[in-house]
Parts: C-alpha cells; structure tokens; sequence
C-alpha cells in the first residue's frame, strides 16, 4: 500500500476514535446559550455540509424543527431571529459559506460556527459567537467526525435533540467493533465497482445523506463520477430510464442500501424494480446497515462507503489524498475576484 492509500485509510479507520474525540472537544467548547429555534440552517460546502445532512436525517423522526442544508452564496428568506444558522467551514475559508454567513448575520438569527480556523473562525472570535474549533491537518472530508459531532453536541444544546453523548458512544463502540470485518467487506465491494458507474440508492431517509456520503468520498477519494438516488421516489421516475443507455448500464453497478427502518413496501419495491429493469446492469448488490440507535445504523453505512472509496482507489492505483481540481478551482477563482 502507498503512502497517501495508508494515510486516508488510517483516517478512515480512525473514524470512531475521532468521533470520541469530537464528543469531549465540543462538550468543552464555550457555546454560550443558545435558543431553541423555530429552525436550523447548515451551511457549508462538500465534506463540510455533510454532516449537515447526516444531522437532518438524524432529526427527522426526532426534532419539532426542521433543519435544512445551505450550500451557495446566499441564505433563504425564511432565515430570521428564530432561527439557528450553523455555518460549518474545515478550512474555515470557503467563499460561499463566508457569503452565507455574513448574510445570515445580517438576518439577525442565532449563528453559530464550526470549524479549524482561517477568516470564519476569526470572525466568529471577534464576534463571540458560539464556536466550536475542531483540530486542523485533516482533509475536510476526513474530519466528519469532528464536523460531526460537534454540530450533534450544538443540536443539543439548542435543544433540539437528547442523549447525544450514549448515541455516539453506541456508535463509536460498533464501529470499533466491526471495522476490520467492514474493511474486508470493503475490498469485495470495490471489487464490484471497479471499472464501472457506481449507482447508489437509498432505501430510507436515515440513509439519503449516506448514499450522498458514497458519492462524495468515491468522486473524491476513488476520483470516479457516481449517480445516487432514493427510493420510493425513483420508481416514479427513474425506474422509466433504467438500463439506457445500454453501453452505460452494462458498465453500472448498483448499490442500495437498506435499513432496519427502511419501509417493507419500499423493500418491496427494490426488488421488483430489480427484477423489472436491473437485467442489463453489469452487477447490483445490496447492504443492510448494522447497529441499534439511529446514529450507529447511519455511520455503519458511513464507513464502509469511506472504506470502500479508500479501496477502490487503491485497486485502481489512484491516489485517495489529493483533490487537485478542487484546489485549482479556489485558486482561479481567489484570482478571478
Ligand atoms: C476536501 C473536501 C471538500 C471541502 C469543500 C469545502 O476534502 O471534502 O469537499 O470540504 O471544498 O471546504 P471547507 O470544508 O474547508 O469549507
């Protein structure tokens, strides 16, 4: 294995300590109070919102408000003195979140920070906003934890959301439990993926910011494109255009993932849609989430997509740790003010 291959897969398997870890840092953090809102907004961009998204998942079947994911320049009209803006940035420099931010300011909303540091993070200590510095060093995508967890611990404060340090707990002590098995797990399935499309579905929302989870690390660790969508919506769709173009769906390869929670009539679904229409895929196949509580079934399926994106590059020789178009494009654009 090369160096870059171990780093990143050393920081995937670390996933479950850096969870932990999050977990005391933000119980530390100085947040001040915060109000319980009439609704959240995160805002961030790539490895930073998606835990904003695991988040609303998470909440959904818990949290009286709603909580919505922000990725651009500017903020929704609904945003005002009730609400809680989250802006989460690693770098902390993200030009649409520090757009987002400074325009949620100005709504007069509750915000809040997350994030290692640079210009949003100094804002946040001149301003004395609730901030919660996680440790910088890591590629954003491989601080989920931190980002995490940290916005879990925030929810809780709010309000919004209770038990917040058992639920991770269960989930660190699964994941500890079960990764090597899931590594090895993982190796088949990249195995499947390799020289193909990777399409992943979601069977439940618990798992449709999972499934956007794979297609971000495999886009970025694997350098591949991937398609997902969720069921049951795709059978009112999607499930019309399966199998074209021919050349493509001979060369795709379906993932779905399934969840304790997954609806029987959508499990229903999923297996006539793929004897319906998955005839002309070059392979499909099917993973169950593990675990008890919420959290530790969403970061089951969590890791093993991490450590399969790790795989995946590895048997195809690419190199998991550098994103070299998302850099040159926030150097051309830093340029082009
Ligand atoms: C890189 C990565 C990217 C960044 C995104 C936003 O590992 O995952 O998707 O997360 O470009 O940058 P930050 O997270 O610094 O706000």
């Amino acid at each position: 294995m090369k160096g870059n291959e171990a780093t990143m897969l050393d920081m995937v398997m670390g996933l479950p300590e850096q969870m932990a870890e999050a977990l005391e840092r933000s119980g530390k953090a100085r947040l001040g109070r915060i109000p319980r809102p009439q609704g959240v907004t995160v805002a961030g961009m790539g490895g930073s919102a998606i835990g904003g998204d695991l988040a609303r998942d998470l909440l959904r079947t818990e949290s009286p408000v709603p909580i919505a994911t922000n990725r651009d320049y500017a903020v929704p009209a609904s945003l005002g003195p009730r609400s809680l803006f989250v802006a989460v940035s690693y770098s902390g420099n993200t030009e649409e979140t520090l757009s987002a931010y400074r325009a949620a300011r100005r709504s007069g909303c509750t915000v809040a920070v997350i994030s290692s540091g640079g210009r949003l993070a100094a804002s946040a200590r001149r301003s004395r906003l609730p901030l919660v510095t996680v440790p910088g060093g890591f590629p954003p995508r491989a601080a989920l934890g931190h980002l995490f967890v940290s916005l879990l611990v925030l929810l809780e404060r709010a309000g919004l959301l209770h038990r917040v340090e058992r639920r991770v707990g269960e989930a660190v002590s699964l994941m500890v439990g079960r990764r090597q098995a899931w590594r090895r797990r993982a190796k088949l399935i990249a195995k499947r993926l390799r020289g193909r499309l990777p399409v992943v579905y979601s069977t439940a929302r618990l798992l449709d910011a999972v499934a956007d989870r794979w297609r971000c690390q495999l886009n970025e660790n694997a350098k591949v494109v991937c398609h997902t969508n969720r069921l049951p919506e795709h059978n009112h769709n999607e499930v019309v255009g399966m199998g074209r173009p021919g050349f493509l769906a001979e060369r795709t390869a379906i993932v779905s993932l399934l969840d304790r929670g997954t609806h029987r009539r959508t499990a229903l679904r999923l297996k006539n849609v793929l004897s319906i229409a998955g005839g002309g895929y070059a392979d499909a196949q099917t993973l169950q989430s593990e675990g008890r509580g919420s959290l530790a079934r969403m970061m089951s399926l969590v890791m093993l997509g991490d450590l399969a994106s790790v795989e995946l590059a590895g048997q195809t020789g690419v190199d998991p740790l550098p994103v070299a178009r998302i850099d040159e494009l926030k150097r051309r654009l830093a340029r082009a003010k």
